[in-house]
């Protein structure tokens, strides 16, 4: 049986943790998979239960800005840059890669990499889940491998009831796209691993000298040792081929598709001009609104058994859209535009 944990049961959640079990708790962005950070048997147990590829290293969430000091290696320009950034971006959906101290997190947290991603996430009651445990929690999306993440306590327990311990009860998160990775760990310049809410854009107009690059989805993909290891899996997919289909040709590809059964999410407004009955699913009406639809979309068609396609509507490529296109194009077998 898999525990609902409320704010009162916080105690008993951060107990089981301790005794190497798993809890999954709520953030910003998704509901994470949780484990003690300094347990590696524990740690084992989250890829097991995701089947998730060991070379893929997990993030380290904290409690309290500073302690992302307590684990990285930094010299005197780094940390200055690194409180800079914190003060402004944490709590919140940013997560750090930073060289470590040795000896602290084993390898299994790191997939072996001299390196570690820290995050601190901006929820109060996984805060105090944290902080109770006494040390850090990795946490990965709380989904099986591959499968979208989940942004809704239902969405963890249709993957994993009965398979961990708990689960922190909390609304549907927020942003309901992953964290930005940014990369602080190379003396040469500052990278984006993985796209996020927080954006180039951000980053740069609030943290006066700092460059940002994004790192090439070219180099994500194929080197043997990828920047970011997890973005060379296919991620966030249901059972169906995805079509990723800008506004303007979208009403042109369900006209030639008749035959077939699709699903179709999309915004409020795209939804209103649809000339047939279709399965629909709303993506709101802003990006905002389509970033925290969209992994439950995929998921409620996933869950049926008598669509034989999702069509999902891609917005244009835009900074702000930057994160929601790149989860929608990894579902993707086909991205039209
Ligand atoms: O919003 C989030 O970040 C969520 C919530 C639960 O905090 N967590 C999450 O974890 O998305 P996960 O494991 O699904 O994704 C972690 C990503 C992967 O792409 C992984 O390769 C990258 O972060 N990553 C972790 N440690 C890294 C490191 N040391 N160097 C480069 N990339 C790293
Ligand atoms: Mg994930």
């Amino acid at each position: 049986m898999t525990a609902i944990y409320e704010m009162k049961d916080i105690k008993e959640a951060a107990e089981q943790l301790n005794k190497g079990e798993l809890v999954a708790f709520p953030t910003e962005t998704v509901f994470g998979l949780g484990a003690m950070a300094n347990n590696a048997a524990a740690v084992d147990k989250v890829f097991a239960v995701k089947g998730r590829p060991t070379d893929n290293p997990l993030i380290v969430h904290i409690s309290h800005p500073e302690e992302i000091f307590d684990y990285a290696v930094v010299d005197e320009a780094r940390k200055a840059l690194i409180t800079q950034i914190i003060k402004v971006f944490w709590p919140g959906p940013l997560t750090l890669v930073v060289p470590i101290k040795p000896g602290i997190f084993p390898d299994n947290v790191t997939g072996g990499l001299q390196t570690v991603g820290i995050r601190l996430p901006n929820h109060n009651g996984t805060q105090k889940l944290i902080a109770e445990a006494g040390f850090p929690l990795v946490g990965p999306s709380a989904n099986l491998s591959g499968k979208p993440s989940p942004t809704t306590v239902d969405h963890v327990l249709h993957d994993f009831d009965g398979k961990i311990a708990g689960v922190l009860n909390s609304e549907p998160t927020q942003i309901g796209v992953e964290s930005t990775v940014l990369d602080l760990s190379n003396p040469e310049g500052v990278q984006i691993l993985r796209p996020g809410f927080v954006t180039k854009e951000m980053l740069e107009s609030q943290i006066p000298d700092l460059h940002v690059e994004y790192v090439k989805l070219s180099s994500l993909e194929t080197d043997d040792k990828p920047k970011s290891p997890g973005m060379k899996y296919r991620h966030y997919s249901p059972k169906q081929p995805v079509i990723a289909i800008s506004r303007d040709k979208l009403a042109a590809y369900l006209a030639l598709h008749q035959t077939e059964t699709i699903g179709v999410v999309a915004s409020d407004d795209v939804l209103a001009t649809l000339e047939q009955t279709y399965e629909t699913y709303s993506l709101g009406d802003t990006i905002k609104t389509a970033m925290h639809y969209l992994y439950g979309a995929l998921r409620y068609f996933d869950n049926l058994d008598d669509i034989d396609k999702i069509v999902v509507e891609l917005y244009p490529n835009v900074a702000m859209h930057g994160a929601y296109r790149n989860r929608l194009i990894k579902a993707s077998s086909e991205t039209i535009e």
